[in-house]
């Protein structure tokens, strides 16, 4: 089992997108996958059409009193299934501190599914708290989409410092370039530079495209309404790409 976080401290830079649509894509080459929704938001649950409610909420599962596997969902796709959000994720932050073992917490949580799935996709919230050092703890990899602006290269170096400070070195950073517009010079300037510095970046890139915002009326992943799309594509690239990182 591999656990991917789909992370960035930023807000709205394609993190929900990337985690629903890479499930998608990795359900469609036969793999087993699990998403859990860790947003209060609930975007990734609602693009899966399923209810933003779990029997106990978070303090359910952060006390112990719930297994995570007892909250898991059937999507409409065969091969994903889905740990919904609820509104109560919004205290997990102030559960977990209550906790002994916090950071390690969410990685004995998702323990138990290590035979059930080949691939858990973590959709987690903008911010850098606790839930995202339990994130971190859980993870092997970190798909970091970045949106190709200056003070999002900004945060990146700052989670790539944080990794450093927590001594994280078995923690993979996959970051790549999303809502990209080749229009835009900015955009194409500092995609040419990022490698320089940064080997480890994935060199597909997801586009700007208003078939990614149809996500939202269609309540399903790109791959499912619009597979023929550039965008699709580039999902489907996307996870080739992680597969082989991953090794
Ligand atoms: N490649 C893209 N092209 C155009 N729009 C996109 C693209 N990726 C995401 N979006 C749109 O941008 C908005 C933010 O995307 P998304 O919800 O995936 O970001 P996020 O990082 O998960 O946001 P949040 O931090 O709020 O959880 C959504 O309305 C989504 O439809
Ligand atoms: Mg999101």
């Amino acid at each position: 089992m591999n656990v991917l976080a789909s992370y960035n401290i930023k807000g709205g830079v394609g993190k929900t997108a990337s985690a629903v649509n890479l499930a998608f894509v990795a359900a469609r080459t036969g793999a087993r996958v699990l998403v859990v929704d860790l947003d209060p938001q609930g975007a990734a649950t609602f693009y899966f059409r399923i209810k933003p409610k779990v029997k106990g909420g978070g303090k359910g599962l952060v006390s112990g009193k719930r297994d995570l596997g007892d909250l898991i969902k059937g999507t409409d796709y065969d091969g994903v299934d889905l740990v919904p959000a609820d509104f109560s994720f919004r205290n997990l932050d102030l559960l977990l501190d209550a906790e002994k073992k916090s950071k390690k917490k969410l990685a004995k949580l998702l323990k138990p599914l290590a035979n059930e799935y080949d691939f858990i996709l973590l959709d987690c919230p903008p911010s850098m708290s606790l839930v995202s050092e339990a994130v971190f703890h859980a993870a092997d990899a970190l798909i970091v989409p970045l949106i190709p602006t200056t003070l999002s290269l900004r945060t990146y170096e700052q989670l790539q410092a944080f990794r450093a400070e927590e001594k994280l070195a078995n923690l993979t950073l996959l970051p790549f370039f999303s809502m990209v517009d080749r229009r835009k010079t900015m955009h194409r300037d500092i995609i040419d530079r990022f490698p320089d510095d940064h080997a480890e970046a994935l060199t597909t890139h997801i586009p700007y495209a208003s078939v990614v915002e149809r996500m939202g009326t269609e309540r399903a992943p790109l791959g499912a309404f619009a597979p023929r799309t550039a965008a699709a594509a580039a999902y489907e690239t996307l996870w080739a790409e992680i597969v082989s990182r991953l090794g």
